[in-house]
């Protein structure tokens, strides 16, 4: 495969792959109740480095209808998906935008086009009486009615209303009729740790006593959510909390991001995802640039740390940490050529990376320049995955791919 060597590189989304995950994510739905799971993709980060237009795409089929719901993290990424999925509902992960926002432009929410460009269809966060301040703004400027969904605090002590406090906050709120309340979530600290049952249950418990404390201000039916990826996936996603939750007249929902695109990896669980038969959507291209011959004693690249044992052939890789690539690589990472690993030689630098090409070359004989090197295998056979690239650069997943130079073109597959 040849690729425009003028530019750096190219990730391609594989459309199969992305379909072929949710399927496996709601058919692991299914197995934890009767009733149906709402799948609430979480796509913010820019699809989470792998375009936010190109999952929109194939999320169109299934998701751009009222009934569905997509979560990003700012109003700029809720802009976005409004415009390629005109008719999802989109959870914006934050309210503090609102407030930091608000506090920039003096409250004028017009400035930052806010108001204009209010929709119906977004869905924010309420945690505390000071965004509720910034909202009675918002409705002011817009004449608008807001949706919102109580984001409760179980354990992160991050966003959230405690689960004790949270009848004043709702009584407060209900007291403006355009405000709808339509929802409660928590995010849960420590779902993708292996010692994590007892956190994850202790949150599960706040979150059921905060739902308790909202029925005693509204029995209206709401949306419950809570489960993040590796949360969904772990055996230990009880069908008893579900129950629970469904019996306070509640519909569950779940918000995977990372599983959309493949691994669910993290430092407790390597191979959570892959074992569930996920598949890596994202690959990552860059081309050859350069073949160099050299001498067994010379040294490759920045800080001369790697010197050739033995006579080699040098590839020269137009990918580089300005990339997104992590350094953390070098002497260490495997890139892949026409089906071959070829290992990493000394530094990876600013938009060039070496590769150790000698074994290649005995097998299958001098490359093109512009032959693509796959950096992230994808749903390619061979080539660093996922799990495996994070590893090597000691990274998580979502660093991997949330790092990911936007200047890298993004275009779907298949
Ligand atoms: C509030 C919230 N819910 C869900 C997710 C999705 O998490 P994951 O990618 O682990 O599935 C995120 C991602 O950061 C998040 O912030």
């Amino acid at each position: 495969m040849k690729v425009d060597a003028t530019r750096s590189g190219q990730i391609s989304v594989s459309r199969s792959a992305l379909i072929h995950n949710i399927n496996v994510l709601r058919h692991k739905l299914r197995e934890r109740s009767e009733s149906a799971i709402e799948l609430i993709p979480v796509i913010k980060a820019n699809g989470y480095g792998a375009g936010i237009e190109s999952i929109c795409e194939v999320l169109k089929n299934d998701f751009n209808t009222e009934h569905a719901t997509v979560a990003v993290a700012t109003l700029g990424e809720a802009k976005q998906v409004s415009n390629l999925l005109p008719e999802v509902s989109v959870l914006i992960l934050a309210c503090a935008d609102f407030v930091t926002q608000g506090l920039e432009q003096g409250f004028d929410l017009h400035k930052t086009g806010t108001c204009e460009t209010w929709s119906d269809r977004w869905i924010v966060l309420l945690s505390s009486q000071a965004e509720l301040g910034v909202l009675d703004e918002l409705h002011q400027q817009s004449g608008r009615s807001i949706s919102f969904h109580l984001a409760l605090d179980t354990g992160m002590s991050r966003e959230g209303a405690s689960p004790n406090l949270v009848q004043g906050l709702l009584n407060e709120a209900l007291k403006r009729d355009w405000l709808q309340f339509e929802g409660v979530m928590t995010q849960l600290a420590a779902s993708d740790e292996n010692q994590a049952r007892l956190p994850v249950e202790k949150q599960l418990r706040r979150f059921l006593l905060g739902l308790k404390n909202v029925r005693q201000v509204t029995s209206k039916p709401l949306k419950a959510h809570v489960s993040n990826s590796a949360h969904l996936l772990r055996k230990e996603h009880s069908s008893r909390w579900i129950e629970e939750v469904q019996k306070m007249n509640c519909r569950v929902a779940v918000r995977p991001g990372l599983s959309l695109l493949g691994a669910c990896v993290s430092d407790g669980q390597a191979r959570l995802g892959y074992d569930l038969g996920l598949k890596d959507v994202v690959t990552w291209t860059a081309p050859l640039v350069g073949l160099k011959e050299i001498q067994r004693g010379d040294s490759v690249s920045y800080g001369a740390s790697w010197t050739a044992k033995r006579d080699s052939w040098i590839g020269i890789v137009r990918v580089g940490y300005a990339d997104g690539y992590a350094r953390q690589a070098s002497n260490k990472g495997v890139f892949a050529l026409d089906g071959v690993r070829v290992p990493i030689v000394g530094r990876v630098c600013m938009d060039i990376t070496c590769v150790d090409l000698t074994d290649y070359m005995a097998k299958k004989g001098l490359p093109a320049l512009g032959d693509a090197v796959v950096v992230l295998a994808g749903d390619l056979v061979l080539g660093p995955r996922l799990d495996e690239l994070a590893q090597f650069t000691r990274r998580i997943p979502y660093e991997v791919l949330t790092s990911i130079s936007p200047l890298i073109q993004r275009h779907l597959k298949d």
